[in-house]
């Protein structure tokens, strides 16, 4: 694993570690010598592993949105390489187009339109912003469709397909950053009032096998690290160069 995600902590460990300690907390409640002390530990315990998991589901999709956001800095870098009349890799923004069709289209949005769209709107006042929501992921992948093609074409120094290549993903910059900052700030939180515990937990272990079917094991961990080689060989890994000098 690489130094970009060393630090990273798997939830399958940390679901792992929270099953044997809870076990654990079990077998010392059905022991005689099992005090008061012990049962407000086991009791606080408890409702600690009770509420760490039950935001797993949608701090899944919020972490995934941060791959999005990533992928958003990406493009928008290519775009103004393009715009500038700089001669970019090919590979990086076949690549990027290529990770935004399959981790974001093919699976996070999916996710969304599957399990939290459904629900989310029977709730009539969010019907409205789940449809437009629906539209943009259509959008989305319209905007997709054309990008890769664009550049596949044999000639992508093109100034036509630069200018051409650099509207459509300022277009896709354009939609995304509001429509992932809705579901963060309206579309998930109201999940939470919409599922049951024991449906919430379900939807975390539908996440956790469908990332593990298209990815494989360490899945998320693998996308970081693509996403940071197209940080890298763009120029853009390095935080500090965000920081402004003042
Ligand atoms: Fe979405
Ligand atoms: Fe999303």
């Amino acid at each position: 694993m690489s130094n970009t995600t060393s630090h990273y902590y798997s939830r399958r460990q940390f679901a792992k570690n929270m099953a044997a300690l809870v076990a654990a907390a079990a077998v010392s409640k059905s022991s005689a010598v099992f005090g008061e002390p012990q049962q407000r530990t086991y009791r606080l315990w408890r409702l600690y592993v009770k509420n760490t998991l039950a935001v797993t589901a949608i701090e899944d999709l919020m972490r995934e949105h941060g791959i999005l956001y990533r992928l958003l800095l990406i493009y928008e870098e290519i775009a103004s390489q393009l715009a500038a009349g700089k001669e970019l890799a090919p590979a990086n923004l076949t690549d990027t187009a290529d990770l935004i069709r399959r981790f974001v289209e093919d699976y996070h949005e999916k996710l969304e339109e599957d399990f939290v769209f459904p629900r989310a709107e029977k709730v009539s006042e969010l019907y409205e912003l789940v449809k437009v929501l629906r539209i943009q992921h259509q959008a989305g992948r319209n905007l997709t469709d054309a990008i890769t093609r664009l550049a596949l074409r044999t000639s992508p120094q093109d100034p036509q397909n630069q200018k051409k290549l650099a509207e459509y993903i300022h277009l896709f910059i354009r939609m995304y950053r509001p429509h992932a900052a809705r579901e963060d700030t309206i579309i998930f939180p109201a999940f939470h009032d919409v599922v049951t515990a024991d449906e919430y937990m379900q939807l975390g272990e539908q996440v956790d096998a469908r990332e593990t079917q298209l990815f494989g094991e360490d899945g998320f961990e693998k996308i970081v690290e693509q996403v940071a080689d197209l940080e890298i060989s763009l120029g853009i890994y390095d935080l500090t160069k965000f920081t402004p000098a003042v």
